[in-house]
C-alpha cells in the first residue's frame, strides 16, 4: 500500500493485514514501555484543516509510539490563515522530507490531490463528505474483537448519512467483511442511490431496528448544513434518537464521536453495557499505529531519502575556517 485514501481502494486482505498488525500493537500497549523503534528517524506530518480530537491526537500518539518525529500543524494559527494554498502548504512541508502526511480537510478529494503533490505516503484523516478510512478500520477492529467475525451480521447506520464520511467508509468496510448494512435516516439526510453506490439497504424509519446486531449512530453534522434538512431537532429526536427504549439488550452500540448528547444518542445508552464507544476511541491508537506501519515500515526508501541515521553514523562537524 502506498497511501490510505479510501476504503474503496482496499482489498479485504489489506484490511485483515492492518487489523492483525493492530492486535500486535495492542500487546505492545500492555507493556511497561509502550514505545517501539520501528519508525525511528522517520518524519510524519499531521495537517488538520478541520477540528479533531480523536483522530489528530491518536495519529500523533501512534507516530510517537513508533518513535517517529512528528510535526502537527493545524490550519488555525498556521500560514493558511494568511491565505497560503493547500498545494503551497504541502510543497512547504514536503521540503522537510516527511515519509507520511496525515491530512484532514473539509473538501472531498483533498487527500487524493495531496498524494499527487508529495513523495510522502498520504493518509486521509477525513475529507469532507467523502471518506474517513482510518475510522472505518478502527470500527472494524473494535467489532471483530467483540464479535469474532462480521459475516452475516446486521449493522444499522442511523442518522445524518448525507453529510457523513464515516457512513460511506463504514458501509463499504462492513460490507467487505461480510456484514449486511442498512442506512437509516430521514429522506432529506439519505443520499439518493446510496444503496447502489454502497451495496446497502435503506430505511427511513427505525421500525426494523430490532433486527440489527449493531446500531451505529451518526453525529448530526450541523456545521455542514447550509439549509434546513429536518423540521426541528425535537422531531428528529422523536424519530431517530437511539435511546434505552430503542436499543435492545443484545444490540451493540457504536458512534464515531464527537457525540451530540441528547440529539442522535441519549445519555443513558452512551455509557451503558451495550456501548462500544470508549473501546472505539481506544482502538484508534493501535489501528493508526498499524496504518503508519503498513505505509512506512515496509516502504522502499524514497530516492535520495536514505536510511535513518544511527548516532554512530552522524559525521563529525566540519571545522569553521577562520577568515583569511
Ligand atoms: N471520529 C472522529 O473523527 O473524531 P474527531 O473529529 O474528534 O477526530
Amino acid at each position: 500500500m502506498r497511501h490510505l485514501l479510501a476504503i474503496a481502494d482496499l482489498e479485504r486482505a489489506d484490511i485483515e493485514r492492518i487489523l492483525e498488525r493492530a492486535e500486535g500493537f495492542a500487546e505492545v500497549g500492555r507493556r511497561d514501555i509502550k514505545k517501539v523503534p520501528t519508525l525511528r528517524g522517520r518524519t510524519i506530518v499531521n495537517l488538520f484543516y478541520e477540528s479533531s480530537t480523536r483522530t489528530s491526537s491518536s495519529f500523533e500518539l501512534a507516530a510517537k509510539r513508533l518513535s517517529a518525529d512528528v510535526v502537527s500543524v493545524k490550519a488555525a494559527g498556521s500560514s493558511v490563515d494568511k491565505g497560503e494554498s493547500l498545494k503551497d502548504t504541502i510543497t512547504t512541508l514536503s521540503a522537510y522530507g516527511p515519509e507520511a502526511i496525515v491530512i484532514r480537510s473539509p473538501d472531498a478529494g483533498a487527500a487524493d490531490l495531496v498524494a499527487g503533490w508529495t513523495e510522502a505516503a498520504v493518509v486521509n484523516a477525513g475529507d469532507g463528505k467523502h471518506e474517513h478510512p482510518s475510522q472505518a478500520l478502527l470500527d472494524l477492529y473494535t467489532l471483530i474483537r467483540r464479535l469474532g467475525s462480521l459475516e452475516g451480521k446486521r449493522i444499522w447506520i442511523v442518522g445524518d448519512v448525507l453529510h457523513s464520511r464515516v457512513a460511506r467508509s463504514n458501509a463499504l468496510a462492513f460490507g467487505m467483511m461480510g456484514a449486511e448494512v442498512t442506512v437509516c435516516g430521514p429522506p432529506t439526510l439519505i443520499p439518493r442511490a446510496i444503496d447502489e453506490a454502497l451495496g446497502c439497504a435503506v430505511s427511513h424509519d427505525l421500525g426494523g431496528l430490532g433486527e440489527a446486531d449493531v446500531v451505529y449512530a451518526l453525529r448530526m453534522q450541523r456545521e455542514r448544513m447550509r439549509e434546513s434538512f429536518i423540521p426541528s431537532i425535537r422531531e428528529y429526536v422523536a424519530g431517530y434518537q437511539i435511546d434505552a427504549r430503542r436499543l435492545g439488550p443484545r444490540q451493540l452500540l457504536m458512534h464515531p464521536g464527537p457525540l451530540n448528547r441528547g440529539v442522535e444518542i441519549a445519555p443513558e445508552v452512551i455509557d451503558g453495557p451495550n456501548s462500544l464507544i470508549a473501546e472505539q476511541v481506544e482502538s484508534g491508537l493501535v489501528v493508526r499505529m498499524a496504518i503508519l506501519y503498513e505505509l512506512l515500515a515496509n516502504a522502499r526508501p524514497r530516492p535520495g531519502g536514505g536510511r535513518a541515521a544511527d548516532s554512530e553514523d552522524v559525521p563529525a562537524p566540519t571545522p569553521i575556517k577562520e577568515p583569511a
